[in-house]
């Protein structure tokens, strides 16, 4: 069985150097951090935040407003439908970047089974319905941006935001040293944020009046219902199986 937890040689703690903690505490003592430090951090910060660092970009409307442009324009009087724009464009973002973090655990998954690595511990044909149903709800919002005359290709500044955050979870199922239950533990991330979302994209399309779209967006969320709960138990059988004395 993998081990997220050998033990070993980490030297990252406080504790490997008895004379250098000694003499840092010592420092700390000599040198304490005045209100002053703590007012330059703050200053530093607060000069960054107030830079024109400009926005994400911006959400891009319809290219013309002639055929669907303007009738999705129309039914959604009293409400910004750049922002449901915004919210769809994150969601396939975040949706491309499932199908692409489920497409590394599986090349993980399948190398460290081939070469005797871990403990066939999860079910590699689930991983990949999962990664083709992140693919399908893709292609759902690919066609629903294009019902509503908008660019599917355009990176609103959401899906830009949630792009960046999506990276860090590829960089942890991507890592060669990472174990299935540190990749699972990221997949837990991925799918509880998941399926927030696409809880209030259900809102959102209500509040907008689309209630083919609601039906739609829900079938996708009875399916990111299935991953959650699905990699929250692997991820728990593995994390519990690790910890107890008998396995
Ligand atoms: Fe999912």
């Amino acid at each position: 069985m993998e081990q997220s937890t050998k033990l070993g040689s980490n030297k990252t703690g406080i504790d490997m150097s008895p004379i250098h903690s000694k003499q840092m505490l010592e420092g700390i003592e000599r040198f304490p951090l005045t209100d002053t430090d703590t007012f330059f951090a703050r200053q530093t910060l607060k000069q960054t935040l107030s830079e024109d660092a400009g926005s994400l970009g911006s959400i891009p409307l319809p290219a013309t407003v002639k055929g669907v442009g303007k009738s999705i324009l129309k039914t959604v009087t009293g409400h910004r439908p750049e922002m449901f724009i915004n919210k769809l464009g994150e969601r396939l973002a975040y949706e491309r970047s499932g199908v692409r973090v489920y497409e590394a655990l599986i090349l993980k998954c399948q190398f460290m089974a081939a070469n005797g690595m871990a403990e066939n511990e999860i079910d590699i044909s689930r991983l990949k319905q999962f990664r083709n149903q992140e693919a399908e709800h893709m292609e759902l919002l690919v066609d629903i941006l294009h019902t509503l005359g908008a660019d599917a290709t355009a990176q609103t500044p959401d899906a830009d935001a949630i792009g960046v955050a999506a990276s860090g979870l590829m960089k942890v199922v991507t890592d060669p040293r990472t174990t299935i239950a540190q990749c699972l533990e990221a997949m837990l991330t991925l799918e509880l944020a998941d399926n927030a979302a696409w809880d209030l994209l259900i809102k959102l399309a209500d509040d907008m009046g689309h209630s083919d779209m609601v039906e739609k967006f829900q079938t996708a969320l009875r399916q990111e219902d299935v991953h959650l709960l699905v990699v929250q138990q692997w991820h728990e059988k593995i994390v519990r199986s690790q910890a107890s004395l008998i396995s």
